[in-house]
């Protein structure tokens, strides 16, 4: 007996094993109910006594060998086939889709960092705020049509609290609370009670630029938006200014930039007129300037005011307004390669 359980040794020591058919092999063989070794305790009972101790001690260093072999090549196949050498448990199971930023981001991005680089810092203001800030600071008179130039969401109409129906209000804000020079941008959210359709939206996004100091004048104005116009929609691009109406400006204009998309010669987009309106101007009324504590004997400001979708939808051709509120993805993937 104890010359089979050495052979049984040298046999499983030699055993080599390269599959799971292998593998099972191997276990039936030596380590199943009906395996070599299960045999060999069956016959241990007719081991005589006085060689029980040291067959016993025998046949278990043989079957603990064997189960230890087993155990190895296991967990060898195992890895082989599963790859756990090179499994990495710290990587997400599923992959991690790639957002992308907003159309409306983009290009909020894009013009506070073209004003950047004329030197204008950022701010903003309260979306929530009073008459006084949208509307009396800005030179709207209590009864003056002008007011209903704009459809005002009242959240206390007594007490004049409303929506900010332009960004205008964050003018009166900073020349409030800063002596000129005052150079800056006031990008936000607007809030007008207009029917939604494609071409108008309740919310909406604008920005804002003041720029105050002494002896700014209407060039000025003029050569910051063309510089403007041209890092926005490209070198060729040209501006032209109309005469307007704001009340906080004083003279006005609303400017328009050559069609971007047919160089001017006329398409459905610029209605083939070979321009397209983006933003309305002017020089600060000197009336907003003193409402506001600002010497307007000493200073001169311009103001302009653009709506981002508007320039948005002539970067990306957006036909509908309604889209950037809608959070459809297949909408917003769009834009996953834009910046
Ligand atoms: N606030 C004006 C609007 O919402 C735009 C504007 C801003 C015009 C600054 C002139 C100066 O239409």
């Amino acid at each position: 007996m104890i010359h089979k359980i050495k052979e049984l040794l040298k046999e499983t020591e030699e055993f080599s094993v390269k599959s799971a058919e292998e593998l099972e092999s191997f276990r039936l063989k030596y380590l199943s109910k009906k395996g070599e070794i299960s045999q060999l305790f069956n016959d241990f009972k007719n081991v005589p006594a006085e060689l029980k101790k040291e067959v016993g001690q025998e046949i278990n260093i043989l079957k603990q060998f064997a189960q230890e072999k087993f155990d190895q090549f296991k967990a060898v196949i195992e890895d082989s086939q599963t790859g756990t050498e090179t499994l990495d448990l710290t990587r997400p199971g599923e992959p991690l889709e790639l957002g992308s930023r907003h159309p409306i981001s983009i290009v909020r991005n894009e013009i506070i960092s073209i004003f950047n680089r004329l030197g204008f810092t950022v701010a903003e203001g309260p979306e929530i705020e009073d008459d006084w800030h949208v509307f009396s600071a800005l030179n709207f008179p209590p009864e003056h049509p002008a007011r209903d130039m704009q459809d005002t969401f009242f959240i206390d109409k007594a007490n004049e609290i409303l929506l900010r129906t332009h960004t205008s209000s964050v003018q009166v804000r900073v020349m409030q609370n800063t002596k000129p020079p005052i150079r800056s941008i006031f990008p936000g959210r607007v809030f007008r009670n207009e029917a939604i359709s494609a071409r108008a939206h309740c919310i909406f996004h604008q920005v804002e630029g003041l720029y105050v100091a002494e002896n700014v004048s209407f060039a000025d104005l003029k050569q910051t938006l063309l510089y403007f116009a041209k890092e926005m929609f490209g070198e060729k691009t040209q501006i032209r200014l109309r005469p307007s109406y704001f009340p906080f400006t004083e003279p006005s204009a609303e400017m328009d930039v050559s069609c971007s998309i047919c160089g001017g010669k006329g398409c459905n987009i610029c209605k083939y007129s070979g321009w397209l309106e983006i933003l309305g101007c002017g020089m600060v009324d000197p009336n907003v300037l003193e409402s506001c504590g600002i010497d307007s004997e000493k200073y001169t400001g311009f103001a302009f005011g653009m709506g981002i979708e508007r320039i948005a939808m002539l970067k990306f051709q957006i036909k509908d307004l309604r889209l950037y509120f809608e959070n459809d993805v297949r909408f917003l993937r769009q834009f996953k390669s834009a910046y």
